[in-house]
């Protein structure tokens, strides 16, 4: 059986990662998307939220379990035995940053955890959850970036901002 991990930050998900996690879902027998509980990081939704809306989006795809962690990816690999992660790259730019992710994560790991790139989708090339957030300070239409539901959810957070 093959498992395969999708780390992220996942602030919130964007209709980019939900196409990785139903490409990557048809590849490995099972797939855990996982929320990095950063808490350095000054995120929209809580990691609660965050998983929640991940489960919400993904209770079609019976192969896809939803957690978060903290810590190194590699240590929570080795727990959940996983050998395997999923990154989604969407353009030249993300390269740099994920190859970066990508060695440091197979050397600290002596090789037990190595990744997999999925080249996104290109209607969703332009999406990250950065500008999904800015779109939506501003009062803009996130309707193209996130499924309806989220888009809701990312309105009444700047409405309670
Ligand atoms: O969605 P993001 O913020 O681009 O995801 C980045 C993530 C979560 C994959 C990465 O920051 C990560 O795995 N962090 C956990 C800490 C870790 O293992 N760091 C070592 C690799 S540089």
């Amino acid at each position: 059986m093959i498992a395969a991990v999708y780390p992220g930050s996942f602030d919130p998900m964007t209709l980019g990662h939900l196409d990785v996690i139903k490409r990557a879902s048809k590849m490995f027998d099972s797939l855990t998307v996982s929320v990095l509980d950063n808490k350095a990081k000054n995120a929209l939704f809580s990691v609660e939220e965050r998983v929640n809306i991940l489960r919400e989006a993904t209770r079609g795809l019976p192969n896809v379990s939803v957690d978060s962690f903290n810590g190194l990816l590699i240590d929570y690999a080795r727990e959940k035995n996983i050998h395997i992660s999923v990154r989604g790259l969407r353009a030249i730019t993300d390269f740099e940053y994920e190859l970066q992710i990508a060695q440091t994560n197979r050397k600290l790991s002596q090789g037990a955890l190595d990744t997999v790139f999925l080249t996104t989708s290109l209607e969703y090339a332009y999406l990250s959850s950065s500008s999904v957030k800015e779109i939506a300070a501003f009062n803009g239409d996130i309707s193209q970036c996130v499924p309806e539901f989220v888009a809701e959810l990312v309105k009444e957070k700047f409405k309670n901002l």
